[in-house]
């Protein structure tokens, strides 16, 4: 039996703060790392541009964002990682699952309704259509499991809702996935704790290519309370718990550990060793991509042999759709000999 595929993805949209790597990086390397699972991650191009976009730079942001899944941990040799506008076959089979979605469905899809206001002036019909795109990304590779952030569930189910209906109408050849959702810490804005940290907020954002006066520079700023004591508490001192939040994911140590440690101190003390505590648990990260961002040639050569493989199983699934639909002949097996 080959193992169950695992799949998951994140737009290009900007670059990746530490909020991206506790909520979701980390989490797949962790999933890679333990050989139960084909992996694939894929860089979600063609969901970007239904955001404002420029083109000079869109290209760039993919290319960063691999850099980032491997500088991380994602390995080129344990996982598939591509690019999806690469694969003609993500468009092709949204298209067909737009022909199977109900309209009613996709009004519901909260993401739509908050992106809708946020961007009133670019509401296209790409950013209605969003988690049709997200169903074929996921059902192309016969994927079961998607670990994704709860933000995401809604289209998770959106997409199960979509296997069904073509199993039930066509043929039974979609794999139904389910979403993976591991325990990991939302981190907040740290000029606005009571927000999650978001690229749309840089300024409350810890960017994992931050340098380290950067980091001193934004934690020493961050936003705290005025009892001074490094106690954690997320609803009377939601600033401070998410400092010790970003701590404990660099440090590992526990809430109660790192209470103890600076409970004589004040906030500057926490905030300096936090900083540095940032710093050191960035450095490996930093390195790695700045060797491989020097590299000429080697991100786009594992974006090509990504391609290579990706294309392989959306090509298979791609003629294994059109066959079921009665969009192409049937393919007549020989018989064996
Ligand atoms: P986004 O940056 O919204 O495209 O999210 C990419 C991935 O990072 C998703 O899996 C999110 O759930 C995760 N993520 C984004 N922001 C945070 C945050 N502040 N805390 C934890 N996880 C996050
Ligand atoms: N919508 C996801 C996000 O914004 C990105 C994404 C697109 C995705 N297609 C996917 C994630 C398929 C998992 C599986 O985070």
């Amino acid at each position: 039996m080959s193992k169950p595929v695992l799949f998951s993805g994140m737009q290009p949209t900007g670059k990746l703060h530490i909020g991206n790597y506790f909520g979701a990086l980390k989490n797949w390397v962790e999933l890679q790392n333990s050989g139960r699972y084909q992996c694939y991650f894929f860089v979600a191009d063609l969901h970007s541009i239904t955001a404002e976009f420029d083109p000079a730079q869109k290209y760039k942001q993919t290319v960063e964002v691999v850099a980032d899944y491997i500088a991380a941990g994602i390995s080129p040799e344990k996982s598939v990682i591509f690019v999806q506008s690469q694969i003609p076959e993500h468009s092709e089979l949204a298209w067909v699952l737009n022909c199977i979605t109900p309209f009613g469905e996709l009004r519901r899809m909260t993401q739509f309704k908050d992106k809708s206001a946020s961007q009133s002036e670019n509401i296209n019909i790409g950013l209605f259509d969003y988690p049709v795109l997200m169903a074929a990304d996921v059902l192309l590779y016969d994927t079961s499991f998607v670990p994704v952030g709860d933000d995401q569930l809604q289209h998770l189910e959106l997409t199960r809702t979509i296997a069904r209906k073509f199993n039930s109408q066509f043929k039974k050849i979609m794999q139904e996935p389910e979403p993976l959702l591991t325990e990991v810490p939302r981190l907040m804005s740290l000029s606005d704790p009571l927000r999650k940290m978001s690229k749309s907020m840089p300024e409350g954002c810890l960017f994992l290519d931050d340098a380290p006066d950067i980091i001193r520079d934004k934690v020493k700023r961050a936003v705290t309370d005025s009892e001074a004591k490094v106690v954690y508490n997320p609803t009377k001192k939601p600033g401070v718990a998410n400092l010790i939040r970003i701590y404990r994911g660099f440090t590992n140590l526990s809430v109660k550990e790192i209470e103890r440690k600076y409970a004589d101190a004040n906030y500057g003390v926490f905030k300096r060793e936090l900083a540095e505590v940032i710093v050191e648990g960035l450095r490996p990260f930093q390195v790695r991509k700045k060797l491989l961002m020097k590299k000429s040639g080697e991100i786009d050569r594992i974006i090509e042999k990504g391609r290579k493989k990706a294309q392989k199983k959306a090509t298979e699934k791609m003629n294994q759709v059109k066959e079921t639909m009665g969009l192409s002949k049937k393919v007549t097996k020989k018989l064996p000999k």
